[in-house]
């Protein structure tokens, strides 16, 4: 049997293929509760300390209200609010914190950061995204896939534009562990890091997942399940936007390459906040195909599912 008392979640490789299922059962569970309004209070007496550098709204929403709808005390400080890493190094924050609260989630620059608050803490640490990483976010986007296809192994998912961003790791994650078939479209610059591609194509190799980095948007969207893609430029690197809009035009998801995957079933995602116009279309993010309210709500759900998995 699963037991997650007392884990972190920090790139989500360090969660086996049976693990990210039972969060996944137990995130159904947690939805079908919600849907039929029942109240639990398993959160009562705990803290959550959310600390952000970036800012957010989905992720600070989903952990707020999943955390005080349970009972619990969520605490949102921002860096205006604490000492961290200024006046007052990260491990020490770290063990502070962990004196006084029930678990930690960060929001930042560097995953280091979020490694070392973990390391220090002895609490629980979420991580709701870094640079490198964005796991709460793909627990909620394999959910969705589950409920729209009953299934994830085998699912061809295919990531468009910046192969190297938060998003285009976490997902290379989650399908290497769940034996999904993912591809990367990507020009050449923004292909994924080496180490974290071997890393992935490694667990690959045990779950008969296949990974796949595809230049070509025509190609690499063949039979795809579904379309992934996320902004151009990430938080924090504003400076690329206008080098990003010229490379990543070519991959723009528009309903011309959602009729190249030559099915009528494939649907389209996206983490958000999304550029309409820029990555995706406003036809394709407003059409029959997307998904990306349903992705955005269960954020909610497996983000409190995780909570229920690693607290009590
Ligand atoms: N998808 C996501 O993480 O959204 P926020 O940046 O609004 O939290
Ligand atoms: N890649 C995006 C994801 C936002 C949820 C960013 O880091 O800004």
């Amino acid at each position: 049997a699963v037991n997650l008392t007392g884990r972190s979640l920090l790139t989500l490789l360090e969660y086996t293929p049976e693990e990210i299922e039972y969060l996944l059962d137990l995130s159904f569970e947690v939805k079908r509760e919600s849907r039929a309004k029942v109240v639990h209070r398993r959160f009562v007496g705990k803290t959550l300390a959310m600390i952000f550098e970036k800012r957010s709204t989905r992720t600070r929403l989903a952990f707020e209200t999943a955390f005080a709808e349970e009972g619990g005390h969520p605490i949102f400080l921002s860096i205006q609010d604490i000492q961290l890493g200024a006046k007052e190094s990260i491990e020490d924050t770290a063990r502070v914190l962990g004196r006084m609260v029930d678990a930690i989630m960060f929001r930042g620059f560097k995953q280091e950061t979020v490694e070392i608050l973990a390391k220090y803490a002895g609490v629980p640490v979420y991580n709701g995204l870094t640079d490198t990483f964005h796991p709460t976010q793909v627990l909620a986007d394999l959910m969705t896939i589950k409920e729209v296809f009953g299934r994830l192994r085998g699912i061809k998912l295919v990531f468009m534009g910046d192969g190297r961003n938060n998003m285009a790791n976490s997902l290379m994650i989650g399908c290497a562990k769940m034996g999904m078939h993912y591809v990367i479209c990507a020009p050449k610059q923004l292909h994924p890091d080496k180490n974290l591609l071997e890393t992935c194509l490694k667990v690959a190799a045990e779950t008969d997942a296949k990974i796949e980095i595809i230049e070509d948007p025509d190609k690499a969207v063949e039979g795809a399940d579904v379309i992934y893609t996320d902004v151009w430029a990430s938080m924090g690197e504003e400076d690329k936007q206008q080098e990003r809009e010229k490379l990543l035009r070519p991959y723009q998801v528009n309903e011309e390459l959602m009729r190249k995957t030559g099915k009528k079933e494939t649907i389209f995602m996206h983490c958000l906040p999304a550029v309409k116009g820029q990555e995706v279309t406003y036809e394709v993010i407003e059409g029959k195909q997307s998904k990306v309210w349903d992705e955005s709500e269960n954020r909610k759900h497996t983000i409190k599912a995780l909570m229920i998995a690693t607290l009590l």
